[in-house]
């Protein structure tokens, strides 16, 4: 063939026409049965319309085992490159289980390990889009290599830029460990699955009969393991979520909180929020309600809406600024520290001083949960993570006590000692080393058994033991709480208190990295 500028044209055409179609036009079809997406389908609505560019679209594995060197695909099951979310520049990749089921060869990590180092030399997040069978087989150690390869480069990119996962099919094996690197984990419900080894290998080697749904489906992560942090109702929901999650989060470590523009009024005054604590302490409400009613136009992110529900975290915006928010939910455990609940908040905490976001949090929690079963599994190690990303938080920290703070759980809980910036307390608020009755159970034991009437003293002992306790004062006077405010002004409170910590910065001892109770 003659060689004109058009011939070339033609052929570069034909190339992308072959790279566009994947694995086949029916294995496409079969793929997009139901709300399921392409692996270019799922960019278009990720990213903002015609911002997509993509790089590596004709590279193609190197294997020769098993006849393989006679299928080859153009692009070889990931699409890579980047786009923007909102105007901002993410990086992004998005695997094609028409293509070998979208199983990750050497090539794969190639093309995936080039747009990490791009996103993190960049200073933009990553967002990966998994749909994939894990090792390509075909390839052994090559393709294995090439895992480790992405999971060394999630770890350095790890607190230097947002990394979100988002499941979207099938991931077994090697496809479950890069994203449980990341930051946050997306998945569909109904058609997405994540586990180390599926139902058949889990019945050879422990014999339990177990469907795909309920050993990795979205529901189990989401409720069960807490590996999955959001769950789409489809696909095309699962992308949008991601979408408003992003806009939360600066670009990197360097750049500050994002501020968005808001028309609530940063003065505005929630007299609910007055009589929202019932006045007997037994008595649950929802922390929820809380917090909507005093972030910006009561928009509340959920991050693990399902997992730990005994405690709250999520992002939300005061007078425009992002914010992570910690509370416990005094309806679920009466809002009581177990081990979910400490890793699921430590991790969210960290993620939060990784990426500048600033930390409210809402005390409500009558200690650690106790029992056999938790200390057995391990809640002294668990609820010190806890403490420890709060220790070692620099981003503006704020407090508010709603009612009780007791025992260990009120150190924890962000308290001015583990450098909490700005410590609030509503007058509901009880701040104890623990509740009145059971603290007179073990310091009164011997006058209660000889009281004339031991009931009666119990009575008398507990009251007075609230008196002295279950209030904000003692506290106060200390200096632990800055100011004890009526609940209604609480927003004006926090806006003030974010405002005030602009500009905080503070800093921990040089070090090659801490030693968190993992
Ligand atoms: C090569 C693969 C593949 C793989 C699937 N395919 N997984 N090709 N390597 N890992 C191919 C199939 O041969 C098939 O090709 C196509 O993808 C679709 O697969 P199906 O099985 O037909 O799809 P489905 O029934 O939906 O089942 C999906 C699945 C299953 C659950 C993911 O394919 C599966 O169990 N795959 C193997 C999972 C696995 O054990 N992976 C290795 C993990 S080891 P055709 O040509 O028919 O369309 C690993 C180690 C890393 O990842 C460790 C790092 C720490």
């Amino acid at each position: 063939m003659e060689i004109t500028n058009e011939s070339l044209q033609l052929i570069l055409e034909r190339k992308n026409e072959e790279a566009l179609i994947g694995g086949g036009s029916d294995r496409l079809a079969k793929h997009k049965e139901g709300t399921r997406l392409t692996a270019r389908e799922r960019l278009d609505v990720l990213l903002d319309p015609g911002s997509f560019v993509e790089m590596d679209r004709f590279m193609t594995h190197r294997c020769g085992n098993f006849g393989m060197e006679k299928k080859k695909v153009l692009g070889d099951g990931v699409i890579t490159g980047y786009g923007r979310i909102n105007g901002k520049l993410v990086y992004v990749y998005s695997q094609d289980f028409t293509v070998f089921g979208g199983s990750l060869s050497s090539t794969q990590a190639k093309k995936i390990c080039k747009v990490l180092e791009l996103a993190m030399k960049n200073g933009a997040p990553m967002i990966g889009l998994n749909d994939s069978g894990g090792a390509r087989i075909q390839e052994g150690v090559e393709a294995l290599g090439g895992y480790a390869d992405i999971f060394l480069r999630n770890t350095m990119a790890s607190g230097v830029v947002p990394q979100i996962s988002a499941i979207m099919g099938p991931c077994a094996g090697g496809a479950v460990y890069s994203p449980s690197i990341t930051d946050f984990i997306f998945m569909v419900k109904d058609t997405s699955y994540m586990f180390v080894t599926g139902p058949d290998v889990v019945k050879t080697v422990t014999h339990e009969d177990v469907t795909k749904e309920a050993l990795g489906g979205a529901i189990t992560h989401a409720k069960k393991s807490g590996v999955a942090h959001f769950v789409g109702d489809n696909d095309k929901h699962c992308l949008l979520l991601i979408r408003e999650l992003l806009n939360f989060f600066p670009s990197n470590n360097i750049d500050d909180s994002p501020v968005l523009p808001t028309k609530d009024s940063p003065d505005r005054a929630e007299a609910e929020l007055n009589e929202i604590v019932p006045p007997n302490p037994k008595k649950p409400y929802n922390i929820k309600d809380v917090i909507k009613l005093t972030v910006d136009e009561g928009y509340f992110l959920e991050v693990h809406q399902h997992y730990a529900e005994n405690v709250v975290v999520g992002f939300a915006r005061y007078n425009g600024r992002s914010v992570g928010i910690v509370a416990n939910q005094p309806q679920v455990l009466a809002g009581c520290l177990n081990i979910p609940a400490s890793i699921k908040a430590a991790r969210f905490v960290r993620f939060c001083d990784a990426f500048n976001i600033p930390i409210v949090t809402f005390v409500d929690v009558p200690g650690f949960l106790p029992g056999v079963d938790q200390e057995w599994n391990g809640i002294i190690t668990h609820g010190a993570k806890l403490l420890y990303a709060y220790a070692e938080a620099t981003v503006p920290k704020i407090t508010i006590i709603t009612r009780k703070a007791y025992g260990g759980a009120y150190d924890v809980m962000a308290s001015k000692h583990l450098r909490s910036d700005v410590n609030l307390a509503w007058p509901t608020a009880q701040i104890a080393v623990m509740g009145a009755e059971g603290a007179v159970n073990i310091i009164f034991r011997e006058e209660i058994k000889k009281a004339k009437d031991p009931q009666a003293e119990r009575v008398r002992l507990t009251q007075d033991y609230e008196d002295k306790f279950n209030n904000p004062y003692l506290a106060a006077e200390l200096g632990y709480i800055d100011e004890v405010i009526e609940p209604a002004m609480t927003r004006k409170r926090i806006v003030d208190s974010l405002e005030m910590l602009k500009n905080k910065r503070d800093t921990n001892p040089r070090k090659k990295h801490g030693n968190i109770p993992l």
